[in-house]
């Protein structure tokens, strides 16, 4: 949960494309700019072939390794090289175009591991990156079929309205609008018949996967560490009562801002495998140019981001951490929307205390105290002795220097601000010696990494030093202060 990690992974723009999503045409009426049917998927793979086919994908990825490796005693060391980063390719291309063909769980998982810069290799985390979002629309039977299974009835039976054509594809299933009996305009996102029973074996059979490949060098109990997190992730992510939960609990953290709409849950119309929201419409952030936002409503929205990002780390020690384009929508009054709430990362008080006194380190300066927050956070090795400590922490700092630490209007979208992350060290925290993943931060660096890059896209410029200065000073636990201050934070709502 720390900016550190965060930084190396800013360096590649990750698997945040925008979605795929179905316009509506105004006056209600519905144009069929989906996929045409042929491309449209019956039914979810069954589960034995989903099995074979992840086990295949095992055995292959095995057996390059194998391969690799006879053939090396052999080798001159370059030979032996090159022959290794030919053979991560493949491996990694095989991987991810399992997982893309899987689709569901599988595909999630790879695109979430496609931010651990930290843990996988380079190749892997190109081919995981291009992973395609969304899974293809499937057939309405199927969808009406898991409605009724889920709620008892028909959709038409249950809704005044549903649209058949569904409105937006879902990483697991998918979006169609409806309307209410009382007159409420609503989304119904209806999850994939089988998703939620392949999250363990899927995520299993992508670890023994990648143990095979050869491709980890991460300590075992660092990479056991970062699948845990994701499994725990995911079978939240999986659960749209949960989901609900966050809905309404996000809804209650932020209730005070008036520029940010949170939907409402509709909870008689959802259940596990289907989440019903009331219908907050918006502008994607890919339409922003055509609908032609100027730069003082980009600029409007960025501060907001911003603002909501480090009012959920500092404040409520919970963060949206699905920071894909898609999951935003804006107002040309500068409002904006925030939509999937599957994926919230809660963490304890003394780690966002930890953060704090981190990023609190780096602001100062203070090598010794940029040390203890390192280790505490979990990303520094304890002990670790670096001949390099000075001049190494000094250019982490200097790479958040413009828009933390400095009282300037930072424009994102600029070469300055690009180059301010490439001069980050890709590998910097690839010295097994003294730095290790921190399975704890994935998941808020995800955000962070999502959100500058959503800024970028945005071209947004702002000063985010006060905004994070104001977050930074606020009371964490041990400080004077932070037993009123969470006096008004609303608790997670048990689920
Ligand atoms: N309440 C809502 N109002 C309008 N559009 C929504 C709403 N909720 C979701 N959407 C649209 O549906 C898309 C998919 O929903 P989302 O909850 O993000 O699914 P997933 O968790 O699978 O990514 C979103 O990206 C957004 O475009
Ligand atoms: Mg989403």
């Amino acid at each position: 949960m720390v900016m550190v990690g965060d930084l190396t992974h800013l360096l590649v723009p990750t698997n945040i494309g925008v979605s795929r999503r179905v316009k509506a045409t105004h006056d209600g009426v519905q144009l069929a700019l989906w996929r045409p049917m042929s491309d449209r998927t019956k039914g979810p793979v069954s589960r034995r072939r989903r099995f074979m086919k992840l086990a295949g994908m095992t055995a292959s990825v095995a057996t390059n390794y194998a391969r690799s490796q006879v053939k090396g005693v052999f080798q001159d060391a370059d030979t032996k090289a090159r022959d290794k980063a030919r053979n991560n390719a493949r491996s990694g291309e095989l991987i991810a175009q399992t997982l893309g063909e899987l689709k569901g769980a599988a595909m999630k998982v790879g695109q979430i591991a496609s931010v651990a810069r930290d843990i996988l290799p380079d190749d892997l985390i190109a081919s995981l990156a291009s992973l395609q979002r969304d899974a293809p629309p499937m057939d309405y039977e199927v969808i009406a079929a898991q409605i009724e299974r889920e709620l008892g009835s028909p959709p038409e039976l249950l809704f005044q309205r549903f649209d058949r054509v569904p409105f937006a594809a879902a990483s697991i299933g998918q979006v169609h609008r409806a309307r209410t009996d009382d007159g409420r305009e609503v989304v119904v996102k209806v999850q994939y018949p089988g998703v939620d029973e392949s999250v363990d074996s899927d995520i299993a059979h992508l670890k023994l996967a990648l143990r095979a490949s050869g491709m980890i060098s991460v300590r075992r109990e660092a990479f056991d560490g970062f699948f845990a997190e994701l499994r725990d992730r995911m079978r939240e992510e999986v659960d749209y009562t949960h989901e609900a939960q966050n809905v309404r609990w996000f809804r209650a953290l932020h209730a005070d801002d008036d520029h940010l709409v949170i939907p409402e849950v509709v909870g008689e119309r959802s259940s596990g495998r289907i989440l019903t929201l009331t219908y907050e419409p918006g502008d994607q952030l890919s339409e922003l140019d055509e609908k032609g936002y100027d730069q003082a409503t980009r600029n409007l929205i960025g501060a907001r981001l911003t603002d909501m990002l480090y009012r959920q780390i500092f404040e409520f020690h919970a963060v949206h951490a699905d920071p894909n384009p898609a999951n935003l929508a804006f107002r040309r009054n500068g409002d904006v929307v925030l939509y999937d709430f599957g994926c919230v990362k809660a963490f304890p008080q003394p780690d966002a205390a930890h953060y704090r006194n981190l990023m609190r380190a780096f602001r100062d300066a203070d090598h010794d105290a940029i040390q203890v927050g390192m280790e505490r956070v979990g990303i520094q090795r304890p002990g670790a002795q670096m001949d390099d400590r000075a001049e190494f922490y000094e250019q982490i700092r200097s790479s958040f220097g413009p828009f933390l630490f400095e009282d300037v209007v930072f424009d994102c979208h600029t070469a300055h601000g690009h180059e301010i992350f490439t001069r980050m060290m890709v590998k910097a925290l690839r010295r097994p010696k003294h730095f290790q993943p921190s399975a704890a931060m994935l998941f808020t660096d995800r955000a962070q990494t999502g959100q500058f890059m959503n800024l970028v896209k945005l071209r947004s410029q702002v000063n985010m030093h006060r905004i994070y200065m104001k977050y930074l000073e606020m009371p964490q636990q041990g400080d004077a202060g932070f037993s009123e201050r969470m006096r008004g934070v609303p608790a997670r709502p048990p689920v």
